[in-house]
């Protein structure tokens, strides 16, 4: 407003000044050196007069427009300010959803107590393995985030398998289980590992004939499946996937901060939930389960299978990531179902094959293979000049990077996604073996 009020006078003034001399001009100089009579020398200032407020004119209204209007042209004229807060996210928008209390049940299977009662019986018990060593506990350890801390699987005669135990908290939410997403449900899953030679190595319907054979089991199935239930492969899977549908842990720091408990995140955990949107993380770890093949995710995961690695580079040999080619039938690269990312604070090592024990080096393989950017110790990259022959275009591209500091925050958010009570229990269950491995063995105390 100061400019154009200023600008406006000075136009006045100038035309002021302007019509002055003109009128100085004509009478003192030129009037008497072309001898022009009174008439005449009026018309010339006129003429002259009107130039210079035509001028005066002009410039007022250039200036009036280019000032005045300038509020009102900025949002076209100027481009956004990038610093500037725009809504990266905002909590309650629906990208941003806390993990439902209760897993969803299957049309007329009640998630009774009497069946969870059931299927952490059979959880925990190792007749369901043909040697009676392994329970699913021995794999799916709950008080150490639902894994076993191993690069891959150590079953019966341990033998060792080719994949990472994935954790059994949350996998009640998920559409597709298994790291290739072969199972449908949890009934579906139940039953292989049992089978499964590098596994359990049981034959199901022996380990249905053990349990029909001990009373203390029968009495667990009527009362989870009424009087005529039978013990077979098909109610132990539905009771063990009661059970499992209990295991959800909807505590976590992100879920209170949902809830309104600002506090919940750290600054940190709260830039790296909002580059968890901007670098496109979100795009695969959608939803509250953080997977695109959850029950909760958009399209009901159906849309959960995703090309993995999906660019190539040098972690692809660094972690052997296409030994194993998942669901993909040939190709160079895998079909993988997305994993849920609740809890893998806790689940490490992490990745199909294990191969990777520190979480941010994860981050840095999913940022630069599966999202595309480019990682650098300052966040800052060369640009890059790409020639096309088809189009004969030169096109020089300076992409976005994600700097240490970045990958850094995003594992202070994907921290945030560990229930409370996981974390304790988790916590407990560390220094409990520290405890134990710092007490020296019997052989050595006695001299
Ligand atoms: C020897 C270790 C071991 C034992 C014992 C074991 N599992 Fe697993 N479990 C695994 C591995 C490894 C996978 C992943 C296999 C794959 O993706 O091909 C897995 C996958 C799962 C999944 C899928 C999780 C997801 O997100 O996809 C569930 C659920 C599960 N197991 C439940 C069980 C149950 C129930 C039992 C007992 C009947 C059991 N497991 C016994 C190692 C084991
Ligand atoms: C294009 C889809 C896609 C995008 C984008 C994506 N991921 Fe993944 N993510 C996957 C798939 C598929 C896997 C499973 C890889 C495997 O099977 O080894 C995975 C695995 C992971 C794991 C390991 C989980 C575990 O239990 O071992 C983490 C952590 C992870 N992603 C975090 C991220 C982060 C952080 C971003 C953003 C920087 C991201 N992802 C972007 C698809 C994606």
């Amino acid at each position: 407003m100061f400019e154009s009020s200023l600008l406006f006078f000075t136009g006045i003034g100038a035309f002021v000044v302007g019509l002055g001399a003109a009128i100085l001009i004509v009478w003192r100089d030129l009037g008497p050196v072309a001898r022009l009579t009174a008439p005449q020398r009026v018309a010339l200032v006129v003429a002259l007069g009107g130039g210079v407020l035509a001028f005066g004119l002009k410039l007022t209204v250039i200036e009036t427009l280019t000032f005045a209007g300038r509020d009102r042209l900025a949002p076209v004229l100027t481009p956004a300010e990038p610093s500037e807060p725009e809504a990266a996210f905002e909590v309650g928008r629906p990208i941003w959803e806390p993990l439902p209390r209760v897993a969803p049940a299957p049309a007329g299977d009640p998630t009774t107590p009497e069946k969870v009662a059931l299927g952490r019986r059979l959880f925990f018990d190792t007749a369901l393995s043909r040697d009676g060593t392994l329970s699913c506990a021995s794999c799916h350890d709950l008080d150490r985030g639902g894994a076993d801390g191993r690069p891959t699987a150590v079953g019966i005669d341990g033998a060792v398998g080719s994949r990472n135990t994935p954790t059994v908290w949350n996998a009640a939410f998920q559409a597709r289980l298994f790291w290739d997403g072969r199972a449908g449900s949890l009934e579906e899953q139940a039953l292989g590992p049992i089978a499964n030679p590098i596994e359990m190595g049981a034959d199901v319907d022996d380990v249905a004939r053990r349990l029909a054979a001990d009373p203390s089991w029968r009495a667990d199935f009527v009362a989870a499946f009424g009087p005529a239930a039978a013990i077979e492969p098909a109610t132990i899977a539905r009771a063990l996937a009661a059970f499992e549908r209990t295991l959800v842990t909807p505590d976590a720091p992100y879920d209170r901060f949902l809830a309104g408990d600002t506090a919940a995140l750290t600054p940190r955990q709260i830039r790296g939930m909002s580059l968890f949107e901007t670098v496109g993380c979100i795009v695969c770890h959608a939803g509250p389960g953080f997977s695109r093949a959850s029950l909760l995710a958009p399209e009901g995961g159906r849309a959960g299978l995703r090309r993995f690695p999906s660019l190539a580079t040098p972690y692809t040999e660094k972690y052997r990531l296409t030994d194993d080619l998942g669901a993909a039938r040939g190709g160079t690269a895998g079909i993988w179902r997305v994993p849920s990312l609740r809890n893998v604070a806790l689940t490490g090592p992490w990745l199909h094959n294990g191969s990777v024990d520190d979480l941010s080096e994860v981050v840095r393989i999913m940022a630069t293979v599966q999202a595309g950017r480019e990682v650098s110790a300052d966040g800052r990259v060369a640009t890059r000049v790409e020639w096309s022959a088809e189009t004969r275009r030169l096109t020089r591209r300076t992409p976005a990077a994600l700097s240490e500091a970045d990958i850094a925050d995003i594992v202070a958010f994907l921290e945030a996604l560990t229930g409370d009570g996981l974390r304790k229990k988790a916590r407990a269950a560390a220094t409990a073996t520290a405890t134990a491995s710092t007490e020296p063995p019997l052989a050595s105390r006695s001299p």
